[in-house]
């Protein structure tokens, strides 16, 4: 640092002002990204998978810098997922406490009575406890299925695919389509955009992550 050999891995760095170097290379200030993707269904929410199935890597080709996702969606979901590489944010984004809420549309394999919507709504139990209370819409019943919006705020493994089951029927098709303030407008099946700036502020707000000096 400043060409001294710093030996001590928790030195501190003032990425403004100090000048650091790794192996005789300048090491830069990375820029941060936040990447809001419209995952098709078919692809893993992982970065390299065993026996090479597609992932949302594939998605975003020469971003030139390393994005994690936040949370995941299910090889069998498709809708919004958000990738960055500002990980105090992603931190908030998962952390239970800030309640971030997330809105699916579901297709169930039934049709559903008002009571099993309203025990959605109210909290059913899975093997890792009860949900907490959800927002449960029904959009339309066909002749065999209803199509309903479940906004949660909670984020366990499968978990709406799960609360559908605990009520007796199944998700034939599920859609995350938003995300705290971020929708799906105008972000077609399988494209990306970087954030805007105020909605990275607004994010920022939801999960009082601080800005990065
Ligand atoms: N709930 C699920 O069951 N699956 C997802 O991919 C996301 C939420």
């Amino acid at each position: 640092m400043n060409g001294k050999l710093i030996q001590t891995p928790d030195h501190w760095v003032d990425i403004e002002r100090d000048w650091v170097t790794l192996d005789g290379k300048p090491l830069e200030k990375q820029e941060l990204r936040y990447i809001l993707l419209n995952k098709p269904k078919g692809y893993l929410t992982t970065y390299k998978d065993p026996e090479n199935r597609p992932t949302v890597y594939d998605l975003i080709p020469g971003l030139g810098q390393f994005v994690g996702t936040v949370g995941r969606l299910d090889l069998d979901t498709s809708g919004l997922l958000l990738l960055t590489n500002d990980n105090a944010l992603a931190e908030g984004m998962t952390n239970p406490v800030y309640k971030l809420e997330k809105t699916y549309l579901v297709k169930a394999s039934t049709l559903l009575t008002d009571e099993q919507l309203t025990q959605l709504a109210k909290g059913v139990e899975l093997s890792d406890g009860m949900t907490a209370p959800a927002i449960v819409k029904r959009d339309r019943d066909s002749e065999k299925y209803t199509f309903l919006e479940i906004t949660i705020h909670e984020g366990r493994n499968r978990q709406v695919r799960r609360m559908v089951e605990a009520v007796g029927s199944k998700v034939l098709k599920l859609v995350r389509v938003r995300i705290g303030p971020l929708t799906l407008e105008g972000l077609q099946m399988g494209k990306w955009r970087d954030l805007e700036p105020a909605e990275v502020v607004k994010l920022r707000k939801l999960t009082r992550a601080k800005e990065r000096s």
